[in-house]
């Protein structure tokens, strides 16, 4: 059975040119004029863009935190994902303390079983570094999981120290894995935390004001410190500040392989969105928290700039009406996260392209090429070449498309965005070159995506 696009114009990162795909076995087959003439079936993509499936480097779903579990299942989650333009998600597996490495990718495996509709890979989150867990680092590799995930934030739960963190990236480079980094100073947040607790104050907008920037920037300067001394490739992960955007551009201006992730939520939203009347700021109780707007123009220009590589969503949502209200009484007990899979593609073309901050090379290489390359999935994803999985976006760029709770697809009451109108709008979907979206239209099923192995770190 082989499909065929015509009339389409590609875009990858660094090309666009008009051709249509031969789609053979789930691969691109062919591309170029005349290839699809012959194939089964046929779809038209006059005045679209084909670009490459997104990928999004950073969703939890089913993830248990705060007394409740993240909102988004594997099912509904990757559902969203594929509405929004997103074939692939990198999930992040959780080792709480005290379990081996292995227990927490079979934890992890078990919520998937049956349920994912894209593509997936998966993370380690390290809740132990210590002998066991850094020699069972390989092991994890083997299985196609080379990212493992690191805190200096959330004491007695997930912080390392800087002595165990030191030895993951010493661990990391030996073995070809890489380490990410989640850079703020749960000491010090920890103490304004509960000094804010004592003086009464629990509204939702003291989540950010005991969470300051320089919290984040010394974590992100210090990280990048361990991994210099290391020796070691570094990612920093939900980067949301100026302090942590100058270290990583410092960084990467020396030649170190240091690697900066944001979301679109630091990028459109603001600590303004934690003034919102009554207990609406939690939305947007997530960690890091939003920041005051300048920070935000920040991270643009770093995307411009390359010194920010990829932007994933942190996708971590909880409804309003029964699990952010488990901190009605103090911020401290809002379940940390918000939405954003199924509008990453969309809001990065808008605020990106559209608004002519990059060009649209460099918007496929933040939402799709660069993460593929970073996380070992390049070239089989992240770009549309002769081989590569047939994971296409129909795009038109003239169109656009109102976002609202009302009519996406997470299984959360609310959308940060609501009501936003972007430019440009996803047409169709295709997964391993099977129409998966089609407008409003869901054609695609549960169970359908298939895992994927990492490679090593550098091989792209
Ligand atoms: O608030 C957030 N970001 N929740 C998800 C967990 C994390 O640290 O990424
Ligand atoms: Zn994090
Ligand atoms: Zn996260």
């Amino acid at each position: 059975m082989s499909l065929g696009i015509l009339n389409g114009t590609v875009v990858t990162a660094s090309d666009r040119y008009d051709a249509d795909l031969r789609i053979e076995n789930g691969r691109i087959a062919a591309v170029g004029k005349g290839v699809a003439e012959s194939c089964d079936q046929r779809l038209d993509a006059s005045g679209l863009l084909v670009l490459p499936g997104g990928i999004d480097a950073h969703t939890h779903f089913a993830l248990p935190f705060g007394g409740t579990v993240s909102a988004d299942d594997f099912e509904t989650g990757t559902r969203a994902a594929l509405f929004g333009g997103t074939t692939t998600c990198i999930d992040f597996a959780v080792q709480a303390k005290g379990q081996t490495l292995r227990a927490g990718i079979d934890a992890w495996f078990a919520k998937a079983e049956g349920k994912v509709c894209c593509d997936f890979a998966f993370h380690m989150i390290m809740g132990d570094v210590n002998a066991q867990s850094l020699d069972d680092m390989q092991s994890v590799m083997d299985a196609g999981i080379t990212s493992f995930k690191l805190f200096t934030a959330y004491p007695g739960v997930f912080l390392s120290t800087d002595g165990e963190i030191f030895q993951a990236l010493q661990r990391a480079e030996r073995i070809g894995a890489l380490i990410q980094m989640h850079a703020e100073n749960g000491s010090v947040i920890d103490v304004l935390v509960k000094q804010a607790i004592e003086a009464g104050k629990t509204a939702p907008v003291h989540h950010a004001l005991t969470r300051p920037s320089i919290a984040e920037g010394e974590a992100t300067h210090r990280a990048i410190a361990l991994a210099e001394m290391a020796g070691a490739p570094l990612y920093i992960v939900h980067m949301t500040t100026a302090e942590a955007a100058d270290a990583v551009a410092a960084a990467r201006a020396r030649g170190l392989r240091v690697y900066g992730e944001t979301c679109p939520q630091y990028l459109f939203l603001s600590h303004d969105n934690y003034l919102e009347p009554g207990f609406e700021g939690a939305k947007y109780v997530m960690s890091p928290p939003l920041r005051p707007k300048p920070h935000g123009e920040r991270l643009w220009r770093a995307l411009q700039a390359d010194e920010i590589s990829v932007v994933g969503t942190d996708h971590c949502p909880f409804r309003m009406k029964d699990q952010k209200v488990l901190g009605r009484d103090s911020f401290a007990k809002i379940p940390n996260g918000a939405p954003g899979v199924e509008n990453r593609i969309q809001l990065l073309y808008h605020g990106g392209v559209a608004a002519k901050r990059f060009d649209v090379h460099r918007f496929v290489d933040l939402t799709a090429t660069a993460p593929a390359k970073i996380f070992g999935l390049f070239p089989r994803k992240g770009t549309v070449a002769v081989g590569s999985d047939a994971d296409l976006v129909l795009f038109d760029p003239n169109g656009s498309y109102t976002i609202s709770a009302k009519t996406h697809h997470m299984n959360v009451d609310y959308n940060p965005y609501e009501g936003l109108v972007v430019q440009g709008k996803i047409v169709k979907v295709l997964a391993r070159g099977e129409l998966v979206v089609d407008g409003d239209r869901w054609l695609g099923r549960a169970g359908r995506g298939e895992f994927l192995k990492c490679g090593p770190f550098g091989l792209a």
